[in-house]
């Protein structure tokens, strides 16, 4: 499709990335932490020059517009809407081909959109005038009203009109979560007397709405829109569209557990802060969360539920390879609490002086056992056994365990032992080896010349034509298409001739151009590297007419013995 092909031309693969991973610059390359599957030590990575990512760890690979898909779960039309859009592309006039499901996750979008306003306009009218002077009596600024864009929802409920009246069908509205149905069929609004809290996707649209009662009798406290199209309760963290920018550059982020945490701590400064919209922590929330970085400091309210999942998100969040620290505030206060009544500079203190994880584990250890009996010490240690073996690095794991022993009050010699015996148990697991291809050393300096050097090319595709022996190896069909595509008048580059390759040849291109770092060759060494080709290929050529002779002459086939005799003696002249 040709719209694709001009977006691809436009954008480039290293910017719409970075949005999403943080990435270092290793020679022509950039690595990270990959985003689809766990891993401890980078695999992931992307060439600017033939904008392509490819993760060694789990295969994942593609263009721009693949990335896109993946990272966000969307068609390849959302995907290509969405760049166009982002980068100032007009679509084109006939409107994108699009099925049913992109359609009303396109409406969706919309009424979230609509209602957002819609409860913006609400909260800053005459009408809600009680709620403002809450939020402010409650220490929530004007300008946070204005950026997290709080609103209220009004008793009346006007919203579902408001939406008919946009032409939404009844099945459109229903699906938004922002409506309900009645037994008769008749629509209310969802959310009526509340205070609003757009929940935004990680690239800030609306996606659904937290909602906090204003009235003590309300039966729940919050209300949250249910899941929809758009909104998948496990997958999203409130704020992480405002909090991966600078979580990139302080390389960490904050998790605490409520709205008014998130408002709290950025209000004190802390902008790197996110939360779960009120439910357990998910594998899938720490991947998002680790793309931008992979020190988390942990600051969930000190009572018992909030300690409970604590313990329980600092165990997922090590299988997942974060780096985790306990924000501990005294006084049982959440973070809203604590930086209004000790003041932003004590609240940044507190979570830049986070402790790690396994003294606040060593804490809880200590309420739960008898430390003044020294096999209560023991107990305690062994409970926390699972958690230091959730380390990655051995000596990490070493020195941890030494400090906690320390710490708990126990024979280093008890450690060693237990930890003899944990190294024991261990397995493992060593990467497995993968039968790797071998690229002949022409492949990598021809194959990415002819891919990326415009002005080389032409003289190299000349030189290349009448040669067979290109076409005979492995990689033969590579210098084919890229041949033919040039011959054709085609754009040539990594990505086209990639697309146009069976997976199998797609893989061999991938080996030969992508895995190492060298840097582009020059037209000379690519015109050298051929000529050492012709002249191999003479060479071997020789040796089969020789073979053939000898073949020949043993047989009694000397018309044929001399014919070929001939033909060596021409050879030698080229
Ligand atoms: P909190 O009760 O601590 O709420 O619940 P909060 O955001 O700090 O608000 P204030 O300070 O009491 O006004 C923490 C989070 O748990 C979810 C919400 O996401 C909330 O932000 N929650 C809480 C629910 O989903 N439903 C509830 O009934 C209560
Ligand atoms: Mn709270």
């Amino acid at each position: 499709m040709e719209f694709a092909q001009h977006v691809k031309a436009q954008v480039d693969i290293v910017n719409v990335v970075s949005d999403y991973v943080r990435l270092r610059r290793i020679g022509n390359r950039l690595t990270g932490l990959c985003p689809f599957h766990n891993e401890k030590t980078p695999s992931f990575s992307i060439r600017a020059d033939h904008q392509f990512f490819r993760c060694f760890g789990c295969d994942a690979k593609g263009d721009v517009l693949n990335f896109v898909m993946m990272i966000e779960g969307i068609s390849f039309w959302e995907a290509l809407k969405k760049l166009a859009e982002q980068n100032g592309i007009p679509l084109p006039k006939q409107s994108l081909a699009s099925d049913d499901t992109t359609k009303l996750r396109a409406a969706l979008y919309e009424m979230h959109e609509i209602a957002a306003d819609h409860f913006r306009d609400n909260l800053l009218g005459p009408g809600g005038a009680s709620v403002r002077a809450y939020l402010k009596q409650r220490g929530v600024t004007e300008e946070s009203i204005r950026q997290f864009g709080l609103g209220l929802s009004e008793a009346g409920g006007r919203l579902q009109r408001l939406l008919e009246g946009r032409r939404f069908s009844k099945e459109q509205m229903e699906a938004s979560g922002l409506v309900g149905r009645r037994e008769d069929g008749s629509l209310y609004d969802r959310f009526r007397k509340r205070l609003m809290f757009p929940i935004h996707s990680e690239t800030g649209k609306v996606i659904a709405f937290g909602g906090r009662a204003l009235e003590a009798e309300e039966a729940a406290k919050y209300m949250n829109s249910p899941e929809t199209e758009i909104y998948k309760k496990s997958q999203v963290l409130y704020n992480l569209n405002r909090a991966k920018k600078t979580a990139m550059q302080t390389d960490r982020m904050v998790l605490v557990e409520g709205y008014m945490d998130v408002i709290g701590a950025t209000q004190a400064g802390v902008v790197e802060v996110v939360a779960t919209c009120g439910t357990a922590l998910t594998t899938a929330q720490i991947r998002a969360m680790k793309r931008h970085s992979q020190n988390l400091n942990l600051n969930f309210d000190p009572d018992a539920a909030g300690s409970k999942a604590a313990a329980r998100s600092i165990e997922l969040l090590l299988e997942e390879s974060m780096r985790v620290r306990v924000v501990e505030l005294e006084g049982g206060l959440d973070p809203d609490e604590y930086s209004k009544e000790h003041g932003a500079e004590a609240y940044r203190e507190r979570v830049d002086g986070a402790k790690s994880y396994f003294y606040w584990l060593a804490d809880r250890a200590r309420t739960r056992f008898n430390m003044r009996d020294p096999q209560g010490r023991v107990d305690a240690f062994q409970s926390l056994l699972p958690a230091i073996q959730g380390l990655s690095n051995k000596i990490e794991r070493g020195t941890v365990a030494n400090d906690l022993a320390g710490y708990l009050g126990i024979e280093a010699g008890l450690v060693l032992e237990h930890f003899r015996k944990m190294a024991a148990d261990r397995v493992e697991r060593a990467p497995m080896p993968k039968a790797e291809f071998n690229a002949h050393s022409t492949d990598r300096i021809l194959l990415p010349l002819l891919l990326s050097d415009e002005e080389a090319r032409p003289q190299l595709v000349a030189a290349l034509r009448d040669m067979a022996a290109p076409r005979l190896g492995v990689t033969g069909p590579l210098y084919e298409a890229i041949i033919a595509m040039h011959e054709a008048g085609a754009a040539v580059n990594f990505v086209a001739v990639h697309e146009r390759l069976a997976p199998g040849l797609q893989k061999l291109l991938e080996e030969v151009v992508l895995k190492d770092d060298m840097t582009v060759a020059s037209l000379e060494d690519g015109l050298a590297c051929i000529d050492a080709w012709r002249r191999e290929s003479q060479g071997s050529a020789t040796r089969d007419l020789k073979t053939r002779i000898r073949q020949a002459e043993r047989e009694g086939k000397f018309d044929e013995a001399l014919r070929l005799m001939q033909e060596l003696g021409n050879e030698g002249k080229n």
